[in-house]
């Protein structure tokens, strides 16, 4: 499977999982005798089911499939050329499975050594994974994200998919599981549709995120569960981040292990509620539900973080801030020029070093449901993100937090106090219901936040000797 290599680099955003696709389409590629691979492109973003003699999709029709990952109306087909509708016969597609940043080096090891250190390792989960399957309901549809040789695969009960960025992983896999669907991809950039998947496994496949981009990759594993779906992820414990873990007998994957305390910021920060989290030994395990929230897109670099008050249901449910129609903020980021994409807060990341979180989590139809404790539980979480990934400057959306836990007396403009050691800049609410505030207003308090943010770069710059973060 040489071309299964050469994964290309384009990564689609978050809204372009929208569940709009114009066309998809299967294309057989060689395999070995006997043998098909197929190829599904989409303007979703691109998943590639690999299905050797079709076993799995035997049992459960295309068209269902195709449904529930949100991927369109697409036929499961094997004759060559044959295609979905719209979509001439032979032609190509482009793929984007692995994302800029997958972990080139450690899936090429899992590539070449993966299932030789499968058929090395005990299965001393197996109950656990049991366990967790009883707690789906029956015929929700559940992930093994990065499922290796599917090892727990199928002890999570069906109808379940096979998630992995190694071919021959998935090879293993599919002897192992018959009947589950395999994917190949990035778990950093999942091929699926939004609330599409009801349960997720992640066995030791998340220790290979670096740590500061595990937030986002998170968020995507939000993006893509029902609301109260069940996750069961195990980590690496301890400090270590590299690739050169002492005593990986593999040797040169990559590898972050994590703090307890800390990894459950990270997940309260994507969205989840934490059923509980277990330091075994070596490793930390996180049981939790996807939760009706939005979750942080927040990173390293990140010039402005922007604070919001709590998602509103209807952000929540659109799984970005600030989305509820009548909201000023996306317009006025614009006109302001933080943003060039509207409602894209992975774009606004990516392209415009702006992070987006909220104080609390608990979304509702109105800011003033909140309590105090809920505000200073809030501020405290992000007080420690910030001293992790050390954005040049916040920006709170909404004066309510800051005055409920900081400054009673606060008005918008800069702050007096910093947070997490950073300049913070307070504005008034964007929503539409805030009539004080006009446009003109909400975009000239972004514009100053903004200067506050390079500014304060500045600052670290000289400070440091380093590179300021990008404007
Ligand atoms: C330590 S193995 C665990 C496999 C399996 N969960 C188990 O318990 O046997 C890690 C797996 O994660 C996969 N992996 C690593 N990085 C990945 C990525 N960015 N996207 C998808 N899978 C990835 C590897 O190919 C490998 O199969």
């Amino acid at each position: 499977m040489g071309s299964d290599r050469a994964l290309p680099v384009r990564r689609p955003s978050l809204l372009s999982w929208a569940p709009t696709v114009r066309h998809s389409y299967y294309e057989r590629q060689a395999g070995g005798a006997g043998e098909s691979v197929f190829w599904l492109a989409g303007s979703l973003g691109c998943v590639r089911p690999i299905h050797r003699r079709m076993k799995g999709l035997r049992e459960i029709s295309a068209p269902r499939w195709t449904e529930q990952l949100g991927v369109g109306s697409c036929r499961l087909v094997s004759g060559e050329g044959d295609v979905s509708p719209g979509v001439p016969a032979g032609a190509r597609l482009p793929t984007c499975v692995a994302s800029t940043d997958v972990e080139r080096a450690t899936v090429d090891i899992y590539e070449r050594r993966g299932p030789e250190w499968a058929s090395k390792r005990r299965l001393v989960r197996r109950a656990d994974a049991r366990r967790f399957a009883k707690r789906i309901p029956g015929g929700a549809l559940r992930i093994d994200v990065g499922c290796g040789a599917g090892r727990y695969t199928g002890d999570l009960g069906s109808p379940v998919i096979g998630f992995d960025a190694a071919a021959s992983m998935l090879g293993r896999c599919r002897t192992e599981v018959p009947g589950a669907l395999l994917v190949q991809g990035d778990l950093e950039a999942l091929p699926f549709g939004r609330g599409t998947l009801e349960a997720a496994w992640a066995n030791m496949s998340y220790l290979h995120v670096p740590k500061v981009r595990l937030p986002v990759a998170l968020a995507d594993l939000h993006r893509m569960l029902t609301v109260g779906a069940l996750l069961d992820v195990q980590v690496l414990g301890g400090d270590y981040e590299g690739d050169a873990l002492p005593g990986d007998d593999v040797g040169g994957r990559f590898f972050a292990s994590w703090r307890p305390d800390a990894l459950v910021d990270i997940f309260v920060g994507a969205g989840f509620a934490v059923e509980s989290c277990q330091v075994d030994r070596e490793v930390v395990r996180i049981r939790a539900t996807r939760l009706r929230t939005l979750p942080d897109v927040v990173g390293l670099r990140m010039s402005l973080l922007v604070v919001g008050l709590n998602p509103s249901l209807y952000a929540a449910d659109a799984g970005v801030g600030f989305a509820r129609p009548g909201n000023r903020f996306w317009p006025a980021a614009r006109a302001a020029g933080l943003v060039s994409r509207d409602r894209d807060p992975l774009h606004a990341l990516r392209h415009h070093a702006l992070g987006m979180t909220d104080l609390v989590k608990r979304p509702t139809a109105s800011a003033s449901e909140l309590s105090v404790r809920e505000y200073a539980d809030g501020l405290a979480r992000v007080e420690r993100m910030v001293r992790w990934l050390r954005p040049a400057a916040l920006c709170m959306v909404g004066l309510a937090g800051w005055r409920a836990g900081v400054d009673r007396g606060a008005r918008a403009g800069q702050q007096r106090r910093r947070w997490g050691g950073r300049p913070v800049y307070v504005m008034p609410s964007t929503s539409g219901a805030n009539a004080h505030a006009r446009f003109e207003e909400l975009v000239e308090h972004l514009r100053a936040a903004s200067d506050l943010a390079a500014a304060a770069a500045r600052v670290d710059h000289r400070e440091s000797g380093s590179a300021p973060a990008p404007e």
